[in-house]
């Protein structure tokens, strides 16, 4: 932002709360304004580097002698219990370590996967870990007919509820009449999905409202069952914030709308189709939903660099997610370039020193402070985070 001629900052928030220009200047005369983005480049608002290092619980997890792609025999210990980074520039071997032989050497223990992971010789500490969980930010659900309702299960609770409403139960509904992918309660024109396609001729498809519900998606006895007043369509339509007030005397409901609510996404409707949602998004929904399981405390969180697309805002709400969940006994491990991210880390794994040939080894370990003090002579990364830290 610093080095560009004109900056053009969208807001002021997200989704309904933004989608206006804030401010179109240079530089200069974006600093002298007050928005979410000028307050961070300001430094009014700042992602505080923590006083206190989490030690973990003495356990780990350690993968010897990976050799797959550049890595030279590498050798991986993960101190369980904490929010680990792994840094390093781009192509030093990190996501070939990570996400190309851990990930999967756990979830063929684990889960009984099939994915070959690249070569390495042992690993250790496995029994040390229940559950291992990758969040990336691809879609949450290939067809649109998934959304952040569906994929959390909160549809669900939302479906019974209405299922259970006296003028459900005096027409014998249940709680598949108000599921738009079965027969029964949808409407048939455009089997529930509220839409029809229409086929363009040497042109993408269209997508237009579907003219026998008017993009309601269900048919017109179901809509009339309604809980305070609103069908179960009108409850798709609400954004998630709008969706947690409105169902406070229904906790399980409630409860998962504010999990979804605190992660940043209150603007999004809950039948936001899926294939809608930023990358970003879907990571949230993602979080969200490991937030309302009942944490087993012994769960391996992978992600590899989830800041990618997100603003210091989003960072910031981000990180107090992935805290949560370091918190609750359970290891984060994320690969990362962002500052913001690596300076709040428990532990760095470094990997380097260059890309490619140049690098597969672990070159530093150890908490931000000792990276900064021990290694500034071998890492970039104990370089740049020198000045962050100070
Ligand atoms: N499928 C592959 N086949 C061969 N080389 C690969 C493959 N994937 C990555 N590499 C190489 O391995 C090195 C490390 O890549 P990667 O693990 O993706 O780095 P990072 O995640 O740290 O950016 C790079 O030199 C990259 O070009
Ligand atoms: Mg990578
Ligand atoms: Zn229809």
């Amino acid at each position: 932002m610093e080095k560009a001629d004109f900056i053009v900052d969208i807001g002021p928030g997200a989704g309904k709360h933004g989608g206006q220009i804030v401010t179109a200047a240079t530089y200069d005369e974006l600093i002298s304004n007050d928005s979410m983005t000028t307050k961070y480049l300001k430094g009014e608002v700042k992602i505080k580097v923590p006083k206190i290092r989490r030690k973990g619980n003495g356990k780990k997890m350690s993968l010897l002698g990976a050799t797959g792609h550049n890595l030279q025999n590498v050798d991986l210990h993960i101190p369980l219990g904490t929010f680990t980074c792994v840094t390093g520039v781009s192509g030093s071997g990190k996501s070939s370590l990570v996400n190309q032989t851990l990930y999967p050497i756990l979830v063929a223990e684990i889960y009984n996967g099939v994915k070959k992971p690249l070569p390495y010789k042992k690993i250790k500490g496995i029994e040390n870990i229940d559950k291992i969980i990758e969040i990336d930010q691809s879609p949450i659900g290939r067809t649109p007919r998934s959304n952040p309702a569906t994929y959390t299960k909160v549809f669900d609770e939302i479906r019974s509820l209405f299922a259970s409403l006296p003028e459900a139960q005096i027409r014998g509904y249940q709680a598949g009449r108000f599921s738009f992918n079965v027969k029964g309660g949808r409407c048939e024109t455009c089997r529930g999905g509220g839409l029809k396609v229409v086929e363009m001729n040497f042109l993408p498809d269209v997508y237009v409202e579907c003219e026998t519900c008017n993009g309601k998606r269900y048919n017109y006895e179901t809509l009339e069952v309604r809980y305070r007043g609103k069908s179960i369509s009108d409850v798709l339509s609400m954004t998630i914030e709008e969706g947690a007030k409105f169902f406070v005397k229904i906790p399980k409901i409630s409860r998962a709308l504010e999990t979804l609510n605190s992660v940043g996404l209150g603007y999004v409707q809950l039948g936001q189709s899926s294939t809608t949602l930023s990358g970003g998004e879907a990571q949230r929904v993602k979080l969200s939903s490991e937030l309302s399981k009942r944490s087993t405390g012994n769960t391996m969180y992978i992600l590899d660099e989830p800041s990618t697309g997100l603003h210091f805002e989003d960072i910031r709400v981000l990180l107090e997610v992935l805290q949560r969940l370091a918190d609750e006994g359970n290891t984060v491990l994320v690969i990362e370039h962002n500052l913001d991210i690596i300076k709040v880390a428990d532990h760095i794994i470094d990997v380097g020193p260059e890309g490619g040939k140049g690098g597969g080894k672990i070159i530093a370990e150890g908490t931000p402070e000792q990276i900064v003090k021990k290694f500034e002579k071998v890492s970039h990364t104990a370089r740049y985070l020198k000045e962050e830290l100070s």
